[in-house]
């Protein structure tokens, strides 16, 4: 596997893998890789010839107080996951390759980024719509691959894409999960045990809440439950648990077409998220 830090070795490296017509899947991420990423970098390895991985913990889609400074960082086991799934070159940028001296420009996707953790991470879609609009042009890939564990990321992704004309098709990949069901994350590192144990809440009241949604329950009340059963586990704080379009991501009160049951809640200082699909049982 190849490794470039700076722009012009990204290039010659691109150039190179693209010669007789051979396509590019980019699957960007901020490290700390686990059987989630990996997932997406198999899949990568299927609708492309060639995958790019991308490393760099984008401190534009951190917040003031969030962890951008403790965010795990295992540059050297990532790498050794990579090759091993034969991805063909990681791009892991320096800073100043990606935000030069002077950077004034955000890409800004309003609607889908409203609300969820948009409203509870304000400025967090921009710096990511931001990040990825640049990782597309750097890279200039085919195809480009996100996981749905972050389902709202996503959405911003897809409508950035059609709304400014990047090329690359986007695909979403299923969220890869514990055996108990927790999704996995990088932020999980940050569990203590018991916090580990009473993570699982977390999927077990989104399964319970769209069970009771998909089979005709009041909407209102299953979230209710939802957000209930999440501090009874020991959640200290619950975001928000909220049906949206699976679309749009427009609030629904009524299942009368496919949606998603969002999720984010605190367990001691980790923020975890999480979603599942819902569809009518009929
Ligand atoms: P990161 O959290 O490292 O995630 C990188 C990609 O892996 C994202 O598309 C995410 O949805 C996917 N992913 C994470 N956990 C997953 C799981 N359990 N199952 C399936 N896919 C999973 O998301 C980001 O980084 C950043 O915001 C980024 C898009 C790289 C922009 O900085």
């Amino acid at each position: 596997m190849q490794i470039a830090r700076r722009i012009e070795d990204l290039r010659e490296a691109t150039a190179t893998l693209r010669e007789n017509g051979k396509t590019l899947a980019l699957v960007p991420t901020m490290g700390a890789l686990h059987a989630g990423h990996m997932a997406l970098v198999a899949r990568a390895r299927e609708v492309a010839d060639h995958v790019v991985a991308s490393i760099f913990v984008n401190p534009a889609q951190f917040g003031e107080g969030e962890d951008f400074d403790a965010y795990p960082r295992h540059e050297e086991a990532d790498r050794e996951m990579l090759e091993t799934a034969a991805c063909a070159l990681l791009w892991a940028p320096s800073p100043d390759q990606v935000y030069p001296v002077g950077y004034a420009t955000t890409v800004s996707v309003t609607g889908v980024s409203e609300g969820l953790c948009g409203g509870s991470r304000p400025g967090h879609f921009d710096g990511v719509a931001t990040v990825v609009a640049k990782l597309f042009n750097q890279v200039r890939p085919d195809i480009a691959l996100f996981g749905e564990k972050d389902y709202q990321q996503l959405a911003v992704i897809r409508r950035m894409a059609r709304d400014l004309d990047f090329d690359p098709d986007i695909i979403g990949v299923p969220t890869v999960r514990e055996a108990d069901g927790l999704a996995l994350s990088s932020r999980n590192a940050y569990l203590s045990d018991d916090e580990r144990a009473r993570a699982v809440a977390l999927p077990d009241a989104l399964g319970e809440a769209a069970g009771a949604i998909a089979s005709g329950g009041n909407v209102g009340e299953a979230l209710i439950a939802a957000k209930a059963r999440l501090f009874e586990a020991g959640f200290a704080a619950v975001d928000y648990v909220e049906l949206r379009d699976a679309d749009t991501l427009a609030p629904v009160a009524r299942l009368d077409r496919p949606a998603r049951l969002l999720a984010a809640a605190r367990i001691g200082k980790t923020r975890l998220i999480d979603n599942i699909a819902v569809d009518s049982a009929g």
